[in-house]
């Protein structure tokens, strides 16, 4: 019932598809991971309305970056106090929207704090900093150090901290999120033991630190997944130190989104043609980088699988969309068994930042999105009508 031709045949290709016991997989080992800390999914990542309540059922918490996230949090049941909205260069007309949404906001700048004085005057909220520590899988994710525009620069936290109390605004929490796509345990440990040095001051008035997010995902097979339970009781141990000697409690956040919806997502695609130009192969499937922008945008690399013809001889070949933009490729020099026209390829790991970054480019309608059960498929988001498009 689940079986590919036919979910392309019901809903169009090409198609997401997210499977159910993958996703709720991944929300079970990270609730195991975060234990005793509050986990808040990272919209972002992926706000499918059908999997947000399923994340929000699980027990997750969620962090927004715009409004829209904010209500689409709050409309999946997420728990209002368990919703946060770390902004970035937000506007006046923002942060009276959040702040009247009663969902408290994580500010990036001395900047905001001023302008959140003006429209919530009295507020409670928390401060975005740039330890200097960055990471990420590539140099556009890198969200910390000396070429992030993200967050006050620890040499500006006091000065912060001082512009806050004069405008009359109560800073219970410091944050950071050093990148994204991390797939090793020691920046996550670093970044959080400067958190920690950096809210030492202020420990008595903090409520919450939040680490962030970050923890990647192996796109290749070769790669090692990240030991989250390991960074998660590494960063507890080093908070559970700093707030012994600093005689307080606070809670412990982080905002994951990739590793709880990653994996759980295919881009289902058919082969338009296969042509032979120049030096290469190249293999034009009905999707390309309007639907899956990470390899244009991070040379991002996802698994392929020919699904219909498994056995065919490897060969390398260029995997391209219809766009008309010569950077639009999915993969570069792939081996895969000989696609033939008509073939369904599957491309692996999709679920965060896939849909989320999808676009109409070209005018050419975003995909249907299904979610895949034991027992059969859900539409969870039809096809863009090409009205909508043409708007
Ligand atoms: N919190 C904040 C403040 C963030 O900016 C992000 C991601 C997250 C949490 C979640 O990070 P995660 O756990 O998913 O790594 N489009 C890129 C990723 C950009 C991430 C932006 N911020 C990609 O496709 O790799």
């Amino acid at each position: 019932m689940n079986a590919p031709a036919e979910l392309l045949a019901r809903y169009g290709s090409p198609l997401y598809v997210y499977d159910a016991a993958v996703l709720d997989a991944a929300l079970a080992a990270a609730r195991t991971a975060f234990a005793g800390c509050s986990a808040r999914y990272a919209l972002k990542a992926n706000a499918n309305a059908v999997l947000l309540r399923r994340i929000a059922a699980t027990g997750f918490g969620a962090d927004a970056v715009s409004p829209l996230e904010v209500r689409a949090a709050l409309a999946a049941g997420f728990a209002r106090e368990a919703v946060s909205y770390t902004g970035h260069a937000s506007s006046r007309e923002e942060l009276a929207a959040v702040s009247h949404a009663g969902v408290e906001i994580t500010l990036d700048s001395i900047e905001g704090l001023r302008r959140l004085a003006d429209v919530a005057p009295g507020s409670a909220c928390g401060l975005r900093i740039n330890t200097g520590i960055g990471a990420g899988h590539h140099r556009n994710v890198v969200t910390g150090g000396a070429a992030s525009k993200f967050g006050v620069p620890l040499e500006d936290l006091a000065a912060a901290m001082t512009e806050a109390q004069r405008c009359g605004l109560r800073i219970i929490g410091l944050h950071q999120h050093v990148g994204s796509g991390i797939l090793t345990a020691q920046p996550l440990i670093d970044a959080a033991e400067m958190l920690l040095r950096a809210a030492t001051p202020w420990a008595q008035r903090l409520k919450w630190l939040d680490f962030g997010g970050g923890f990647g995902i192996p796109y290749r097979s070769e790669e090692a997944a990240l030991d989250l339970g390991a960074v998660v009781s590494g960063i507890r141990e080093r908070a559970a130190i700093w707030c012994k000697g600093n005689e307080t409690s606070l809670e412990l956040r982080f905002q994951p989104g990739r590793i709880l919806v990653g994996a759980c997502g295919t881009l289902l695609v058919r082969v338009i043609e296969v042509k032979s130009s120049l030096s290469a192969l190249w293999v034009a499937t009905d999707s390309g980088s309007h639907h899956l922008l990470r390899p244009m945008l991070y040379g991002a690399y996802h698994r392929i699988e020919n699904l219909s013809h498994p056995d065919a001889a490897p060969t390398l070949v260029n995997v391209t969309g219809v766009l008309c933009e010569s950077g639009d490729v999915l993969a570069h020099e792939r081996s895969l068994p000989l696609p033939r026209e008509g073939d369904i390829l599957a491309i692996r790991d999709v679920g965060a930042y896939g849909f989320a970054m999808a676009s109409t480019y070209n005018l050419r309608p975003r995909p249907a999105e299904v979610l895949l059960h034991a027992v059969g498929a859900e539409l969870i988001r039809p096809r863009e009508t090409d009205s909508s498009v043409l708007g």
